[in-house]
């Protein structure tokens, strides 16, 4: 029997809604971008946010049903991000999602926003399950986790500081690239050369998965600083593309360090970041070199979507993980915890 969900995600600056049939085909996905309006302020406003949400998700979940060709009472369930994220901005998805529960007196599930990103790659690739190792690089977070189960992990390192696009963004707008910063650095880094400048790697204690990127983001400003004084001309190009082979280089140790450790010869990547050309082909060659399986979502597939919430969600309802109506938003929700409804 098939089962199709209805998925909500406007954790951030993408009001979004998917209809996932089994959590591996996508009958539609509509996205709709705020970001022309948060780059006039150089990165996301939360006010301005949830009240773009609340102007555009009436029309997306109904393009989303059009598209799929299929009438609300035909949806098995509805899923929702509930965290993490901007408070204001998952808010309004979640009531959406539980005025439509309700109404429609379907279950709702609650889904974890990285867990989403994660679960992009059973969309990908039909094939793909657990166990694998998955890097996940977002604006938010940047972890190294191995999957044992679709509802079973263990997070083997996290950034003690900035996550890689925090990173990817700051740098950006000193380099004066407007928001969202990673996929500007992503081009102009075509025409630089990302051995120019030397850039450090955090060395963090042995053995250690963890990531630190505010010692690179430091150097790339105290670069910028010295040249500025000394009234040397700066090429942007060999800043952003060093920059980027600095990020690169510490996700990819860790990765494959991490599938090398745990005897996993299949990894995943997941998150906006991982929408970046240069650090797909670095991983791409890497896995090759050690015999490991990649999996690479299409960039809209890293970036924020509601088919990958979709898809997450589908194991959830069939483990009878289906929230209450009184389910609220955390905005802190760490990767592996669940809320006890
Ligand atoms: O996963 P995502 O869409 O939203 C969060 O959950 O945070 O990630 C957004 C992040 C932003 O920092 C953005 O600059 C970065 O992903 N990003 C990229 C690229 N596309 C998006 N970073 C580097 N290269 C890209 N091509
Ligand atoms: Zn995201």
């Amino acid at each position: 029997m098939s089962v199709r969900i209805l998925a909500i995600e406007s954790s951030c600056d993408e009001t979004a809604a998917a209809v996932v049939e089994n959590g591996r085909e996508v009958l539609s996905s509509v996205i709709s971008s705020q970001i022309a309006i948060h780059k006039e302020y150089g990165g996301v406003v939360p006010e301005i946010a949830s009240r773009q949400h609340i102007k555009a998700i009436d029309r997306v979940v109904d393009e989303a049903l059009k598209n799929a060709n299929i009438s609300k009472k035909d949806i098995d369930a509805v899923a929702v991000t509930y965290g993490p994220g901007l408070v204001g901005a998952l808010l309004v998805g979640l009531s959406w999602a539980k005025a439509f529960a309700y109404a429609l007196n379907k279950p709702l599930i609650p889904v974890h926003h990285i867990e989403g990103h994660i679960a992009a790659n059973y969309i990908q690739n039909k094939a793909w399950e657990p166990p694998f190792m998955c890097l996940v690089v977002s604006g938010g977070h940047t972890h190294l986790v191995n999957i044992t189960g679709y509802r079973d992990m263990e997070i083997l390192g996290k950034t003690r500081d900035d996550a890689a696009g925090e990173a990817f963004d700051k740098v950006a707008r000193v380099i004066g690239i407007p928001y969202p910063g990673g996929p500007g650095i992503d081009k102009l880094s075509c025409e630089g050369d990302p051995d120019a400048i030397s850039f450090p790697r955090a060395t963090l204690e042995e053995g250690s998965y963890d990531f630190s990127f505010s010692g690179l983001k430091s150097a790339v400003l105290n670069y910028l600083n010295k040249a500025q004084m000394k009234g040397e001309e700066i090429n942007r190009a060999d800043v952003a593309a060093s920059f980027q082979k600095a990020v690169t280089d510490v996700l990819c140790e860790r990765a494959i360090r991490g599938c090398k450790d745990k005897g996993q010869t299949t990894l995943a990547l997941a998150g906006g970041v991982t929408a970046n050309k240069h650090l797909r082909a670095e991983i791409s060659r890497a896995c090759e070199e050690n015999g490991i399986e990649l999996c690479v979502p299409e960039p809209v597939l890293c970036t924020d979507n509601a088919a990958m919430i979709g898809s997450a969600a589908y194991y959830e309802y069939i483990n009878g993980n289906i929230a209450d109506l009184d389910l609220n938003a955390y905005p802190s929700l760490r990767l592996g915890e669940t809320v006890t409804l």
